[in-house]
């Protein structure tokens, strides 16, 4: 009896810590045909994954089509398949194009649909202002991203949830904020685990997938990360400066950053506070150093402006000057939306680290502070700046009149579409003539 209790309460225990993870799985292909991705889903479903994050397809015409391929393999392989597409919606006089987010659970069946007009000026497709959701057989209720979407929602637009799937196409027009350089400080920040194409994060514990076509994971439902470590950029990703020149720069002052100074650089009424101490080791004469402030709009994407302020010690190429001390201060507009920038060519430890909000007991003071490293590439502190114009813009976008050659490609696409979109009806009604056809003879 004692022994039949030992043994029930051992399967108890062991069901509860199989029930605090999940596992999650990522597919990195650089061709982008869904013919390609089945054989994936179904290895990805052998080796008993629950969910998988599908590379975004290219625009396609046969979107019915892909919808029944993926379906039917989550069916068969008996997982959770997230997949990003593009669709031509009906409207008006034409067509939209318009970028889907679909999930399908283990039946197949599509719980989740999350669409975004490709232009922003859409009169169709009016975008989710709420974040949207779907909850799990396994006890997991996640959220539904597009890339640009972990630097435009802000946190309360989370309501809380700790996992999110995250698939698209796209890339930012401001430095540090690609998908796949962002991510590790969004994550940092939201102590939430990240299944997305730039890779799969966990909270403050940062990447946990390596290079595999099929990188796979094991994640802890409350996104409650192992051990912390530096929300750093993987070193092939970062990015030099030299498109900083919007900034306010000041080149960094390697004599005085020997004995340790203090530098204040502004930018429209935005001040960064640094402070460098460089260390005795011999510094390569060539290696330069910027420190420069950003405050105001930039254009994000093709159809979004985005308030930013951002400090940011930035080096012109690879250097060995060892740092004892970087420390950049700065008071923000809006709080609790600041992240920590590093980008560097070794891993920093841990404990060499440290990013505060709410410092000195003033809400909007951030520092972020690095001791003892060599190989900064970019060290810094981007926030989010709070206005309600902007907010409309980050929530539904807003076509930006003067990007003219958006409209053109877009045009393009139009028209290519209304043509194949005859050809497609054309084919269809073949195929019921001949139906009919047969009908009729079948009849007689
Ligand atoms: C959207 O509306 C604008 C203005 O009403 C119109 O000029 C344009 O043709 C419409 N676009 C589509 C795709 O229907
Ligand atoms: C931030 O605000 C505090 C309090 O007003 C001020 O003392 C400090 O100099 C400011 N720091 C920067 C970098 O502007
Ligand atoms: C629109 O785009 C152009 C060029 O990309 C840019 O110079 C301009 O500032 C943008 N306008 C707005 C309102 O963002």
């Amino acid at each position: 009896m004692k022994f039949l209790s030992i043994v029930v309460c051992f399967l108890w225990v062991n069901s509860l810590m199989a029930s605090e993870t999940y596992k999650a799985g990522v597919l990195h292909l650089q061709n982008k045909d869904i013919s390609e991705f089945t054989p994936f889903i179904h290895s990805a479903g052998a080796t008993g994954l629950d969910i998988l994050v599908l590379p975004p397809l290219e625009p396609t015409e046969n979107y019915d089509e892909v919808i029944s391929i993926v379906s039917k393999a989550a069916r068969q392989a008996g997982l959770y398949v997230v997949i990003h597409l593009y669709e031509k919606a009906r409207c008006q006089l034409g067509y939209e194009m318009v970028r889907s987010n679909l999930v399908f659970d283990r039946k197949g069946a599509i719980v989740a649909v999350y669409r975004k007009a490709q232009n922003g000026a859409a009169n169709c497709t009016t975008s989710d202002s709420d974040l949207v959701t779907f909850a799990t057989d396994f006890g997991v209720t996640f959220g539904v991203l597009m890339e640009e979407d972990i630097v435009l929602y802000d946190e309360e637009h989370l309501k809380g949830v700790k996992n999110f799937v995250m698939t698209g196409d796209w890339q930012a027009e401001v430095p540090f904020l690609n998908a796949d350089q962002f991510a590790p400080s969004w994550t940092y920040i939201t102590d939430a685990n990240l299944v997305s194409t730039a890779g799969i994060y966990s909270g403050k514990a940062g990447v946990k997938t390596g290079a595999d076509k099929l990188a796979v994971s094991e994640l802890h439902k409350n996104g409650a990360s192992d051990v912390p470590v530096v929300p750093s950029v993987n070193p092939s990703l970062a990015t030099f400066a030299g498109d900083l020149s919007q900034y306010v720069i000041r080149p960094l002052d390697l004599e005085a950053s020997s004995r340790g100074y203090k530098e204040t650089v502004c930018h429209r009424s935005f001040c960064c506070e640094f402070y460098v101490k460089t260390g005795d080791a011999e510094t390569h004469p060539e290696s330069s150093y910027s420190l420069a402030a950003f405050n105001g709009i930039r254009p994000f994407s093709a159809n979004h402006n985005i308030g930013t302020q951002i400090c940011v010690i930035s080096g012109s190429e690879k250097s060995n000057t060892f740092f004892e001390l970087i420390s950049i201060t700065a008071n923000f507009t809006k709080q609790n939306s600041q992240y920590p920038i590093v980008q560097s060519a070794t891993v920093l430890p841990t404990e060499h680290f440290k990013f505060e909000t709410n410092v000195n007991g003033i809400p909007q003071q951030v520092t972020l502070q690095i001791v003892e490293t060599q190989n900064v590439i970019n060290l810094g502190i981007f926030g989010k700046d709070a206005t309600d114009k902007l907010e409309h813009n980050y929530v539904y976008g807003e076509k930006n009149s003067t990007n003219s050659e958006q409209n053109e490609i877009y045009d393009y696409i139009f028209n290519e579409d209304v043509q194949e979109f005859f050809d497609y009806v054309w084919i269809r009604l073949r195929i019921l003539i001949v139906i009919v056809s047969i009908y009729i003879l079948e009849m007689m």
